[in-house]
């Protein structure tokens, strides 16, 4: 009876609202924030608290794992920004491999985003949909013709018939000791009989044990019919598997992947082309609260009610309510503390980052919604990440922290001093609103003349692999949640307590040797 009741309470509350989750909000920093609500604070302005354990140690592995959206995870709490010099597939591809998110940016046309998108979800691709299938009567040099066409790398293809059933299995082995090109395929290829098939579906783990065993590099899953519904791939499933435990992976060992959308009917178009790819939608725009944010999330949702989608930017707890109840799946907070940005200075608005994050979660939480919430921006050094996280963020997205690495879009530049540097610009700068009907679009640069800069373009230092820094970004959130005696994210976000520093306070935090 109970069960039913709760039931019943769940289906009619609203999208994303949980009436079962308790409130996680820490008491301690209720107080601290609301001591003084008309003060905002930024990462500079706080630090962590300390706490001592006597009871018991932590476990080794201090658990880091979250949420970017209602349905995509995340096993590290790092995103990659939607911008022109920091997220295309590389980096897409790199940042779940790590185990976080990359958001593909909106400043590509619509098929070159959609291209983006679709390499970060079939980097491991364990298992092909819909294989491409070859007739038993095609003679050889026809296949390896149509292979050469379509620029295919592999030569491996499930064989049917004239009614479209599966009869054998060609290799690349069969075609590279065919002597004779007029062969059919029928007379080279493994004929069912022999070939080693499945006509169930597998776990991944469970297709790789067979292929292992039998050592055989691809393994069809027929139908009832007897049709070939889907191909395992024996390297891209140990790959998968060997990684798995470290790359953020959709059931079907997938990486994860996700694409900025302008808050306009393009939205809607963009992931109609990007669907069969993309996890979740990242609705951008410099001012999330407007009339054309929610408008454009409602026409997603009722057009994809099964896609997640994530709204921002907001630094408004009241804002961030509106949207988690209009249906978003997570909310995106920061405005103005990009490294790269002159919003606040421009217009005078926005809140420091570390109250406008606490504001939103605290209000998210106290109004029962369990969506995530994500920090974007201002992380300039790694222990912002730990605060992030400490008073409500789930995800951390970054943009300076990644620009500059190999996996960044653009060229290594040589300065005349010797040093590597790459370019890094704010999506609302003068450059990027001239050459970006995207950026125009994020920050509603749409009216006729000069646009209004709301951003700078810069030079950084060339990093190296990004996941050197992801590696070492890891290591400073793990160690900070050691020292506060955090397990897990949740418990760094309900018992780690916040202490406001002075300017001598933050000189004091930084190195302050004096030579001589
Ligand atoms: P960073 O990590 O401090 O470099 O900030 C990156 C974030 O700044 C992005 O994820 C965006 O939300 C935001 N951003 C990007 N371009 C601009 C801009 O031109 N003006 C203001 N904010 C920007």
């Amino acid at each position: 009876m109970l069960q039913c009741m709760l039931t019943r309470m769940q289906c009619n509350a609203p999208r994303g609202r949980s009436f079962t989750t308790m409130s996680k909000i820490s008491p301690h920093k209720l107080a601290f924030f609301s001591s003084n609500p008309f003060l905002a604070l930024t990462y500079d302005d706080v630090r962590l608290r300390t706490k001592a354990n006597p009871a018991s140690p932590l476990p080794h592995v201090i658990d880091t794992s979250g949420r970017f959206s209602r349905n995509v995870p995340l096993k590290v709490p790092f995103v990659s920004a939607a911008m022109d010099t920091v997220t295309t597939s590389a980096m897409g591809i790199a940042m779940a491999r790590f185990g976080g998110l990359g958001v593909i940016h909106a400043g590509l046309g619509p098929e070159d985003q959609r291209r983006e998108v679709r390499r970060v979800k079939l980097y491991m691709n364990g298992v092909v949909d819909k294989p491409i299938v070859v007739r038993d009567s095609d003679r050889v040099d026809q296949v390896l013709k149509m292979c050469d066409e379509n620029a295919f790398e592999f030569r491996t293809f499930p064989v049917i018939n004239a009614s479209g059933k599966f009869v054998g299995l060609v290799t690349q082995n069969d075609f590279d000791f065919c002597l004779d090109l007029d062969k059919t395929i029928e007379e080279i290829m493994t004929p069912i009989e022999k070939a080693i098939t499945r006509n169930k579906q597998l776990s991944l783990q469970e297709a790789h044990d067979i292929m292992a065993e039998h050592k055989v590099k691809t393994l069809p899953i027929l139908g009832k019919d007897g049709t070939v519904s889907k191909l395992f791939l024996f390297s891209d499933a140990k790959r998968i598997i060997d990684s798995a435990t470290k790359s953020n992976v959709d059931g079907n060992g997938r990486l994860y992947t996700a694409a900025a959308v302008p808050t306009d009917d393009e939205a809607v178009e963009r992931v109609r082309l990007m669907k069969d790819y993309l996890d979740v939608a990242v609705l951008d725009s410099a001012d999330g609260d407007s009339f054309y944010a929610f408008e454009t999330l409602k026409k997603l949702k009722a057009e994809f009610p099964n896609l997640d989608v994530v709204v921002g930017n907001v630094s408004e707890g009241s804002s961030a309510l509106l949207l988690a109840e209009a249906g978003a799946d997570g909310i995106k907070i920061g405005q103005g503390p990009g490294s790269i940005c002159t919003t606040r200075i421009e217009t005078g608005i926005g809140m420091p980052q570390v109250t406008a994050v606490w504001d939103s979660f605290s209000k998210l939480q106290a109004g029962k919604f369990d969506i995530p919430i994500i920090a974007d921006g201002g992380i300039r050094n790694h222990g912002d990440i730990s605060i992030a996280v400490a008073v409500g963020a789930e995800a951390i997205m970054m943009g300076s922290m990644l620009a500059g690495t190999t996996e960044a879009p653009g060229e290594v530049m040589t300065m005349n001093d010797g040093t590597r540097v790459k370019s890094y610009r704010g999506m609302g700068s003068a450059s990027a609103l001239e050459e970006s009907a995207a950026s125009r679009k994020r920050y509603g640069a749409t009216g006729g003349g000069k646009p209004l800069a709301e951003g700078v373009e810069s030079l950084v230092p060339f990093k190296g692999d990004v996941a050197d820094t992801l590696e070492t970004c890891m290591k400073a959130l793990v160690k900070s949640m050691r020292y506060c005696k955090a397990e897990n994210l949740q418990a760094h976000r309900l018992h780690t307590e916040l202490i406001q520093i002075s300017g001598p306070g933050l000189a004091e935090s930084h190195p302050h040797i004096t030579t001589r």
